[in-house]
C-alpha cells in the first residue's frame, strides 16, 4: 500500500488538512494515511524540537507528505518553522515548488475586468537555495551597531534544474524571472543557465523579465504567462499575488517536489492563520486542491481533475467560505466539494 505521510501542524492547518483527507479518503484510492499531529508548535515549546530524527524516518518511508501550515504567535524564532518545513524541504531535497494559479471564479479577480484575461498559470520557485538558504551572521547583536548578513546562494545545478523543470512543465512559455540588472553575480548565473535551458527546448518560447517588471506585469496581463520560474524569495512573494489574481490565498495549492526522486511534500498556499484559527472559517479549497496534486503526482490524474472540476462547481455555486463570498463552515464547505464528486 502507498503511504502518505500527513502533517497538520498549527492554526487552521488541522482544520484545512481534515477536509482533504477525508476527501482522500472518500476516492478509495487505497492509499495508507499515517498522521503524525504531535508536529506542532505545542511541542516544540515542551521540548525544543518540532520533527524528530523518527518523524523524518517515517517520512522517508512514505512516498509524499499532505502539510497543513505551521506558525504559532507564541513561538518568536526562526527555528521551529525551520526545524519543520525547511527541515523537509532541504533533507528531502524537494527543489521543486510549483505553484498553479488559475482563476477560480470570474467574480473572486481583484481584476474583474475580463478582457484582461484569466490568470492560469504555474509559478516555479526555487526551493532550496537563494535567500532563504540560511547562510549568514549577524555581529554585534542587540547594540547600535549590530551587523546582519543574509547571503543569497545561487548554485549552476540548483538554477538548471529548477529552470529545465520549468520547460519540462510548459505549455507555451517559460518566463525567468531575476533581479540580474541590481543582483550582478547571481543575476549572471541565473542568465547563463537561462541560455543553455532555452536552447535544450527550441518549441517553448523563453522571455524575461526583472521582479518588479513582473509584479507590474502580472497585475496588468494576468493572462500573458503560462510558467514563470524564479528563485526562492521572488517566487514566494510573486506567488502569493498570483494566488490572490486566482481567487483568494484560502484556495491556492502548492507542491514541493523532487522530480528525480519522486517525493513530494504539498501544502495550501497559505499559512495557519492564527486570526480564524478554531472558528470554522477556514477555506480548505487551497487544501483540497493540493491533496489533488499530490494524487496527480502518483498516477491518479482522472481523480485529481475530479476534484478540481468539483471545486469549481461548488465555488460557482457559492457553496463555499466567507472570504470566496459564501457562507459555509470549513466542514461545510469540504462536504460541498465532495457532494460535487459523487
Ligand atoms: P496566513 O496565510 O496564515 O494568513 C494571511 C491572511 O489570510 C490572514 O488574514 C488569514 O486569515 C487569511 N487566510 C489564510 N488562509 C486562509 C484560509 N484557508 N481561509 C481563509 N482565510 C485564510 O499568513 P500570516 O498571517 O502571514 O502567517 C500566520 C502564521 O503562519 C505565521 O506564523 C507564519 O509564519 C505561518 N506561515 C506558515 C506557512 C507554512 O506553513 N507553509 C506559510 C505562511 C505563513
Ligand atoms: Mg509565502
Amino acid at each position: 500500500m502507498q503511504s502518505i505521510v500527513v502533517i497538520p501542524g498549527d492554526g487552521i492547518g488541522p482544520e484545512v488538512t481534515d477536509e482533504a483527507l477525508t476527501t482522500l479518503e472518500e476516492l478509495g484510492l487505497g492509499f495508507g494515511f499515517d498522521v503524525l499531529s504531535h508536529v506542532n508548535a505545542d511541542r516544540y515549546l515542551r521540548s525544543g524540537t518540532a520533527m524528530t530524527d523518527s518523524d523524518m524516518e517515517r517520512v522517508r518511508q512514505a512516498g509524499a507528505v499532505l502539510f497543513g501550515a505551521v506558525g504559532d504567535s507564541r513561538v518568536r524564532t526562526a527555528d521551529y518553522a525551520r526545524g519543520v518545513l525547511l527541515r523537509l524541504r532541504a533533507e528531502l531535497d524537494l527543489y521543486i515548488n510549483s505553484r498553479p494559479a488559475r482563476l477560480l471564479h470570474g467574480r473572486l479577480s481583484p481584476l474583474r475586468d475580463v478582457s484582461r484575461g484569466a490568470i492560469d498559470c504555474v509559478i516555479v520557485r526555487e526551493n532550496t537555495e537563494g535567500l532563504y538558504a540560511g547562510v549568514g551572521g549577524a555581529l554585534r547583536q542587540g547594540t547600535p551597531h549590530e551587523v546582519a548578513v543574509d547571503e543569497e546562494i545561487s548554485t549552476y545545478r540548483g538554477v538548471s534544474r529548477v529552470l529545465g523543470y520549468a520547460f519540462s512543465v510548459a505549455r507555451r512559455e517559460v518566463c525567468m524571472v531575476d533581479k540580474s540588472n541590481a543582483v550582478p553575480n547571481g543575476g549572471r548565473l541565473w542568465q547563463r543557465c537561462w541560455a543553455e535551458a532555452a536552447a535544450g527546448y527550441p518549441a517553448v518560447a523563453a522571455s524575461h523579465l526583472y521582479v518588479d517588471a513582473a509584479a507590474m506585469k502580472l497585475a496588468s496581463h494576468p493572462a500573458a504567462f503560462d510558467v514563470i520560474v524564479t528563485n526562492n524569495s521572488y517566487g514566494d512573494i510573486l506567488s502569493d499575488l498570483a494566488a490572490v489574481l486566482a481567487g483568494g490565498v484560502g484556495a491556492a495549492a502548492s507542491a514541493n517536489i523532487n522530480p528525480d526522486t519522486g517525493f513530494g511534500l504539498y501544502e495550501p498556499v497559505h499559512g495557519s492563520a492564527p486570526d480564524i484559527a478554531g472558528q470554522g472559517l477556514a477555506n480548505p479549497i487551497g487544501a483540497i486542491l493540493s491533496a489533488a496534486l499530490l494524487i496527480s503526482d502518483r498516477g491518479h490524474s482522472a481523480e485529481a481533475s475530479a476534484i478540481d472540476r468539483a471545486v469549481r462547481a461548488a465555488v460557482a455555486a457559492g457553496r463555499c467560505t466567507p472570504d470566496l463570498g459564501g457562507s459555509l463552515s470549513t466542514k461545510e464547505a469540504g462536504a460541498a466539494v465532495r457532494a460535487e464528486l459523487c
